[in-house]
Parts: C-alpha cells; structure tokens; sequence
C-alpha cells in the first residue's frame, strides 16, 4: 500500500482525574473531538496553514499539533515537510483534553503520511513531547485519547498503561461553562507536597475508583470520587462549581467532580437510574443561577479512540 500524500485524524475529548485519578487516569468521551489534517510537502520542517481557532498560534513551536508531528517527524527520521490544518472541536482551557486532542490528531495524521510506522505507545510520546511544550508532561489526557477508553499510567519513564474497562451502564454527563481555567493556572495553584494522609486517602481511593468503574459498582463509585490533591486548592477557580455539584447529586448522579484543570465538571449517572437527562437539566440551571451558560452533554465512552478518517 502506498503512503498517503495528505491524511486527516480524529482524536476524541478525555476527562482526566475523576477525582483521584490526579495525573494518572484518563477517560475519552463521546464529547466531539479535534481533527487535524496533514500533508507532505517537499521543504522540510513543519508548517501550520490554518486553525479554526485564532486564538491558538500558528507558530509551529506554540502549536500542540504541530510539534507533536514534529516529534513524529523525528521518530521516523524522515527528512521532508509538514503542513497542518486544525480543526478545533473542543472548547479552549475547558479541561476536556483540547490541547491533548490537537497533538494526538497531528501525531496520528503526521504518522500515516510517513508510513504508519509508530505504535500508539510512540504516539503518545510524541503528543506528551507537545503537552509539556504547553501545559506541563502529564499522560491522563493523551493517553486515553490515543486508546479510546479509560487508561491508567503507571508510569511515564518507561511509559507503562493499564486499560480500564468501564461499566456498560455508566454515562458521564459533561458540563462546560463559559469560563476558561488555564491548565497551567490550574496546576500553579498546587502545593509542592502531599501530605501523608491524603496520600493514603488518595491511593485508597484510587484502588476503589478503578474497582467500582470496571464492576459498575454505583456505591463505591459515589465513595470514590474524592481528590485530597488538586480540588481543594484549584476550588476558587472555579465558580458556580459547588452549586452544580450539589444540584447534580440532588436530581440523582453518582457522584460529580471537576474534569482534568476544570472548570468542566463531570457527572456520573448510571443508565438503570434514567437520570441522565434530569442531571443534564440540573447542572445546566445551576449554572444559570451562577450567572455561567453552560454547554452539556451526556456522554458514552468513546472506546474507539482517535483514528485516521
Ligand atoms: N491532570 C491534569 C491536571 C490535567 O489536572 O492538571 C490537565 O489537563
């Protein structure tokens, strides 16, 4: 089969988190994603034509797409050009994984345009050499990007994933206000040092998060959802947050948390409960009441992942 001269990939938004999965569990989700298309080109070096975005540069060393295919590039060895469209599907500073979902389209695009030779694993390397270009080195979001699902590093150097099965049952209600949180904000607001006991109570919860998703196990789930790390300290950031929480618990979700640096807020419900659409309803007014318009959507696994389209 001959290389393609142009190729264009998806790449699905991913909660990250969930709670105490600070860093280290991510999940895609049937939330849109971003698709980027590449094409060789005969000078060498990688370009950005276009983003549908103007928010986000163009500048090939600012932009997660293009140095995720540069770092492809590299990996491959190849010695010609790139040049990358942007589609943006995901809202900006929203933490849905936007800035993952960019570098994971362009690595995957970049990868069949030269040969489809990297494996997902090599995919993911090159979209985590962007995220620490622009939001810091963490895997919870690229990873499952590239696999589809919930997956859970273990570690980075040498980087080793765990997949998640996740309960049939369980849907995860995703609502966004109109507000940005950068990620880099988000993480300037964590302390240096954890300490012990929420060390413990974080890896306690943890263990039983990955248990009760895998099982469809509602009440360790709503047991579960705790993060001693990160929330307690990025909480001012994110108005209207406790409101929709409590409305969400109320119209009957498991459980309810900030996704990856916020402010987007995830709510489990679980299919048997029919409460899906009434947590949708609720965590929209709640935000309302806040004074935020809020965009959400109940959401499925996306077990897929991204892909060449
Ligand atoms: N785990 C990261 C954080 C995700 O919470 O800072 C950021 O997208």
């Amino acid at each position: 089969m001959s290389t393609p001269t142009f190729a264009t990939a998806f790449a699905p938004a991913t909660l990250s988190n969930l709670g105490p999965g600070f860093d280290c569990l991510g999940l895609a989700v049937t939330v849109g994603g971003d698709r980027v298309t590449v094409r060789r080109a005969a000078a060498p070096g990688v370009r950005v034509l276009s983003v549908s975005d103007p928010r986000i540069p163009l500048d090939p060393e600012r932009n997660t797409a293009a140095l995720a295919a540069a770092s492809v590039l590299r990996r491959t060895g190849q010695n010609i050009g790139l040049e990358l469209s942007v589609e943006k599907g995901l809202p900006l500073s929203a933490g849905l994984g936007g800035s993952a979902a960019s570098a994971v389209a362009g690595a995957v695009a970049a990868n069949a345009v030269l040969g489809a030779t990297l494996s997902r694993r090599e995919i993911v390397l090159a979209a985590l050499d962007a995220e620490a270009v622009v939001s810091g080195r963490h895997p919870d979001n690229v990873a499952p990007a590239v696999w589809g699902g919930a997956v859970l590093v273990l570690s980075l150097d040498p980087l080793r994933l765990v997949t998640v099965r996740v309960a049939e049952k369980l849907r995860f209600v995703v609502a966004t206000p109109d507000y940005a949180v950068e990620t880099q904000q988000a993480r300037a607001a964590l302390p240096e040092a954890v300490r012990r006991e929420d060390a413990v109570a974080q890896a306690a919860g943890l263990g039983a998060l990955v248990l009760a998703l895998e099982r469809g196990d509602t009440k360790t789930l709503a047991a579960a959802l705790e993060d001693r790390i990160a929330l307690p300290y990025r909480a001012p950031l994110y108005p209207g947050f406790v409101e929709a929480r409590d409305a969400a618990l109320e119209a009957g979700a498991i459980g309810a948390t900030i996704s990856g640096g916020g402010p987007t807020v995830v709510a489990l419900v679980s299919v048997d409960s029919d409460a899906g659409t009434r947590v949708a309803d609720a965590l929209r007014a709640a935000y309302t009441n806040a004074g935020y318009a809020a965009s959400v959507t109940v959401a499925r696994v996306d077990a897929r992942g991204a892909h060449v389209l």
